[in-house]
Formats: structure tokens, C-alpha cells, sequence
């Protein structure tokens, strides 16, 4: 129990935190003083600050304290680590080290197709030659209509998702979005205060009759969806409701973002929503979860009307997306080796989802692409489940984080990807089922 009672004090301290109690930049108490508050010792304080530290929730100064750190609930969400002996579960990758022969070839080969003109400024969509490598990407995996001109560079999909939302839509607009979804969307409405409101989700996706009422009731200026191995929940959309919501956004003319960024985990391609509603559609794909996200590599499909404010946006944000590392995707592409790099990794990804189900026969849940969306035991609460796996060195992300409507949910997502070796994920999901197993929990009745 003793050992326990550090996440105790850095749950509560996490919660005053969240409420707003200690906001950020705030100093707080030392550990001796605090250590007499709460009758404990210095050292159990110290433990719950270097927890809070590591989750990225508190920052330490020498001389000068420890102070809540001003991050976003992504940072916590996902958690990169420098230490090896972590099991980090948190990381929605690719097996990087398969990749890394291919790629350093095609940096190599990269840097000898510097020319002055490739190094200099172009124009805001990018190079040509990169727009119609981007073209081919999206073609394979089902994207149709996609010329040079409606084809944007962006650095990766994360920045296509915050270029799309501060172009088509303005502060205090509604975005409708799936009511659990990727905590970077969450995030950027957040910084740019956009209003979010979850859509109801079935196990299909979206729910078209919710949809509709949604925007009828909230008048959303646009609608944020990822149909395929969706993240956190892994349901991919069938072609027929796909063509469901393509319905409802022709008819209500409303635009719609369909990050699409994890379409290549799918054995047979399925035709996207961008397809059936293209007047309406942003549709975002890129190379970080099939090659690296290092790259920064994203292609945004725009529809025609809105292709000249984004272009201007891109200019005026960051002018354009790295052209160097466009020449690496680029020779990735028309060799076909990016292709295959994708399909190795959906591979992996399937040999691994297997992985898990002889692991956890008993447990019921959702599992696709990279992913697993875990229900936990009745006892356990996910944000203090990802806290006591932490203090084991087992990183997962709370299903807390992907709440579009601030309801509590039941669920921890697991990465299956982020640790390299399969030896080392089957201990890590050994060593977490202990963990799921453990009545712990029922120490702390409150
Ligand atoms: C649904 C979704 N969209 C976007 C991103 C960010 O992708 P990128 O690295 O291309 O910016 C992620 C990363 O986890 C994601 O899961």
C-alpha cells in the first residue's frame, strides 16, 4: 500500500490540475511542507513531483521549485521516451527500425538531387514532381479527383487538421467531431477556441441519424471524421456508410474533414468520403504512420473552391512544407518502395493484433490497425490505471484524453507498434495484464 500512496497524492494533484485549482506556471508547495500536510515523507512527495514530471504534467527548477507545466492534454496523451526499460504502449507508429535501411538509401539519394532551385523558395503548394508523388499515394489507397492544383503539401497531418480549422472556420465556431477522437484535433480547437461537440458513434462509425441531428441542433461549420481504424476506438467505416455521410454533407452543404491517415492498414483500399462529397470534403493522408513521422510528409486533398485560401494560409504560416524531405518521399513513391514499406507494416500490425488476442482471450475489445482500445475492469478508473502503470514503467494513454464531451469512459488505448520488438511487447502485455488483474485499486475506496 505504502509504495501506492505517491500516485494517490500525484492523482490529486493532477486532478487540482486539470480543474484549474493549480493552473499552469504555478508554483507548488515543497516536498517537506507538503510531506507535513498530508502526514507522509519528503521522499513519497518527491515521488509523486517525479511522476507528475515524467507525465510531463510538472517542471522542476533548482533553487527555484517545482511548477505545473503549460502543456496540452496531446503531450500527455502521447509520451515519447528516451528510456529503453519502458514498455511505452503510447505511440501510434510505425516499426521504425524496419524502416530505417529504406530510408537512409533514399536520403542519400536524396541529397545528390540537391539543385540550387530545390533548395531555394518555391511556390506555397510545393514542388510539382512532389505534388504528383502525392497524387500516386492517394490514388492507391482509394482517393479519386486529386489533380496538381487541388493537392497541398503540409507538414504532416496534424498540420494539415490545424491548417484546414484556422482557414474554414472561425473562432467560436462548432465543430462537430466523433465523440471520442484524436486528442490532436481536441487540442487545436482548444488553442484556437473552436468550439467541439462529440458525435455518437456505432460500430460503423459516425451515426448518420446523430449527425444529422447534431447539425441541425449546433449549426457546426464543419464536421471532423477518421474513417478508417479510427483512433482511439479502431472502427473502420463500410463503404455504404461512408456514402451515408456523404449524403448528409452534399445535402446541408457543410464541410467536412476526413483524416484518412491510417487508409494504407486496410487489405483491400476503401473508397474514401471524399469520393461521394468532393465539393465538401478536406481529405488528409501522410507518410508518418506508414513510413516515419519524422518525415513530416502530409498531402491534403482541398476542394477546388477553397484550394486558394489554404495556399495563401501555408504561405503566410510556415511559406512551405519542407521541400527536402518531399524529394525523400518523392523517391519513395515512384519507386514503389513506399508502397511496400506500407504493406510490410500492415503486416506487422496484423501479426501483432493476433499477438494480443492469444494474450487476452478473455477480454472483449475493439482492436485494428496499430491499435487496441481496451476495456478495463470494473474497479479500475482509466486515469489512475494509466498512473499506476507508469509507476511500473508501462506507458498507455488514458481513454480520458480522446473524450470529445468530457464523459468518462472505461478504456486505455495500447499502441501495439511503439515497442520494436515482439519479445519485448508480448512481456510488456504480460506485464500489463498483471497489472489489469490486480485489485490495487481497491485500496483507495474513494
Ligand atoms: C488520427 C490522426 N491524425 C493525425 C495524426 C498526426 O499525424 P502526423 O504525424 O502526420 O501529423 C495522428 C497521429 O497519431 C492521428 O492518429
Amino acid at each position: 500500500m505504502s509504495n501506492s500512496k505517491f500516485i494517490r497524492i500525484a492523482e490529486v494533484i493532477e486532478q487540482k490540475i486539470e480543474s484549474g485549482e493549480f493552473p499552469p506556471s504555478s508554483k507548488l508547495p515543497t516536498h517537506r511542507l507538503l510531506a507535513e500536510d498530508l502526514k507522509t515523507t519528503p521522499a513519497t512527495v518527491a515521488k509523486a513531483y517525479k511522476l507528475l514530471s515524467d507525465k510531463g504534467c510538472l517542471e522542476s527548477f533548482i533553487g527555484r521549485g517545482t511548477f505545473v507545466r503549460a502543456s496540452s492534454k496531446l503531450d500527455k496523451a502521447i509520451q515519447a521516451t528516451d528510456q529503453e526499460t519502458d514498455f511505452n504502449f503510447s505511440i501510434l507508429q510505425p516499426c521504425l527500425e524496419k524502416n530505417l535501411s529504406a530510408l537512409k538509401s533514399a536520403y542519400k539519394q536524396a541529397a545528390e538531387l540537391l539543385t540550387p532551385s530545390v533548395i531555394g523558395y518555391a511556390e506555397h503548394s510545393g514542388h510539382k514532381a512532389h505534388r504528383e508523388a502525392g497524387i500516386k499515394w492517394v490514388n492507391k489507397y482509394g482517393l479519386k479527383g486529386a489533380t496538381e492544383e487541388n493537392i497541398l503539401l503540409t507538414n504532416g497531418a496534424q498540420h494539415a487538421l490545424s491548417l484546414i480549422i484556422e482557414t474554414i472556420t472561425k473562432p467560436g465556431d462548432t465543430i462537430l467531431v466523433e465523440q471520442l477522437t484524436y486528442p490532436g484535433i481536441l487540442a487545436i480547437a482548444n488553442l484556437s477556441n473552436r468550439r467541439v461537440v462529440g458525435v455518437e458513434l456505432d460500430e460503423y462509425g459516425l451515426c448518420p441519424n446523430a449527425l444529422s441531428s447534431a447539425i441541425d441542433e449546433y449549426s457546426p461549420t464543419m464536421i471532423i471524421t477518421i474513417p478508417s481504424h479510427q483512433n482511439p476506438t479502431g472502427i473502420s467505416m463500410p463503404e455504404s456508410r461512408k456514402k451515408e455521410i456523404a449524403k448528409i454533407i452534399n445535402e446541408k452543404k457543410i464541410w467536412l474533414v476526413e483524416d484518412d491517415i491510417y487508409c494504407f492498414l486496410d487489405d483491400e483500399p476503401v473508397a474514401p468520403i471524399a469520393n461521394f462529397a468532393p465539393d465538401y470534403t478536406f481529405h488528409i493522408s501522410s507518410l508518418s504512420k506508414a513510413i516515419s513521422p519524422a518525415m513530416r510528409c502530409g498531402y491534403l486533398k482541398s476542394p477546388d473552391s477553397q484550394v486558394t485560401a489554404l495556399n495563401a494560409s501555408i504561405r503566410t504560416n510556415i511559406w512551405l512544407a519542407s521541400p527536402i524531405n518531399f524529394i525523400v518521399a518523392t523517391l519513395l513513391i515512384e519507386s514503389g518502395d513506399a508502397f511496400q514499406i506500407a504493406t510490410q507494416q500492415r503486416i506487422i500490425a496484423n501479426e501483432r493484433q493476433k499477438m494480443v488476442r492469444e494474450i487476452y482471450p478473455s477480454i472483449e475489445f475493439n482492436s485494428s490497425g496499430y491499435h487496441i482500445w481496451l476495456p478495463l475492469p470494473e474497479h479500475w478508473q482509466p486515469d489512475r490505471f494509466a498512473m499506476e502503470a507508469k509507476s511500473r514503467g508501462i506507458i498507455i494513454t488514458s481513454g480520458s484524453y480522446f473524450c470529445a464531451n468530457n464523459k468518462s469512459t472505461k478504456y486505455i488505448r495500447l499502441s501495439l507498434m511503439s515497442i520494436g520488438s515482439k519479445e519485448r511487447l508480448r512481456d510488456g502485455l504480460h506485464e500489463l495484464q498483471k497489472l489489469l488483474h490486480s485489485d490495487l485499486n481497491s485500496f483507495f475506496p474513494y
